[in-house]
């Protein structure tokens, strides 16, 4: 049983107060929270796009679009020239058509609920909470590689991430935050990318390896546990024929 979460919470939020990236999307509207433009802009930006990709291409789409409101007004070919580089060009085919509903439907303001998020183009479950929790500082938990990594190695699961989705939403559930909710997600990001590393997780440095099950157990090498897809052997037939001449 695990049981340290108010704890794992406390240090990811002080470790971000002191190592947070600095990212352009991550640029404070008002004293505390990111632009909700800026987060939803990057969010399909980071979908299957490495951050440090997403970077430079993103300060240029700002320059050129900085709200909702004149992002509505382009066509489609203009945004897909922009995308080169960036691959996945149905995310930037959603991207618009969602500026465009919010133009048309919500007064240029990135919906605040998850039921109205989840219905635009190009939003899943991961999308709609990564803009409610980053942008809006709700208390929800998304699912990225970096967090699902974290868990996994927390609670020293030796099972492949696919097979454990439900399990580790139930986890992550316990990792929200009521008043940090924006940081702390961040924190979990960050953390994965400099510290709970995929390959050489820099456990020896880990503010919070006591709690890691996995490295108590010495295991943070094989976790997560990479999934094995089964490959069923074809069964391969042959024949030989052999041709005899009958003797005269
Ligand atoms: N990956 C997806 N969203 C991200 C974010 N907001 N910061 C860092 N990495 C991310």
């Amino acid at each position: 049983m695990f049981k340290h979460e108010t704890q794992v919470k406390k240090f990811l939020l002080k470790w971000y107060s002191v190592n947070a990236r600095i990212l352009p999307w991550r640029k404070k509207a008002n004293k505390t929270l990111a632009n909700p433009y800026f987060v939803f802009v990057s969010e399909y930006m980071l979908q299957q796009t490495t951050v440090n990709t997403v970077k430079n291409k993103f300060s240029d789409f700002i320059l050129k679009w900085p709200s909702v409101n004149k992002l509505a007004r382009i066509t489609e070919p203009e945004i897909l020239k922009f995308w080169s580089g960036l691959g996945y060009y149905s995310r930037a085919r959603n991207l618009l058509k969602t500026a465009k509903i919010i133009n048309k439907s919500f007064k240029n303001k990135i919906p605040r609920t998850y039921d109205e998020l989840i219905q635009l183009p190009g939003i899943g479950d991961y999308t709609a909470k990564a803009i409610l929790g980053i942008g809006f500082n709700k208390s929800v938990m998304p699912l990225d590689a970096n967090i699902e990594r974290i868990l996994v190695r927390l609670h020293a699961i030796d099972q492949p991430i696919i097979k454990v989705k439900n399990e580790l939403k139930d986890l992550a559930n316990k990792f929200i935050s009521d008043k940090y909710s924006s940081n702390l997600i961040q924190s979990f990001m960050d953390y994965g990318s400099a510290i709970c590393l995929p390959r050489n997780p820099r456990c020896a440095i880990c503010g919070m390896n006591k709690f890691c099950q996995s490295y108590k157990k010495n295991l943070q090498l094989n976790i997560p546990v990479k999934f094995k897809k089964k490959t069923i052997k074809q069964i391969k037939y042959t024949r030989a024929y052999v041709i005899v001449n009958e003797k005269k």
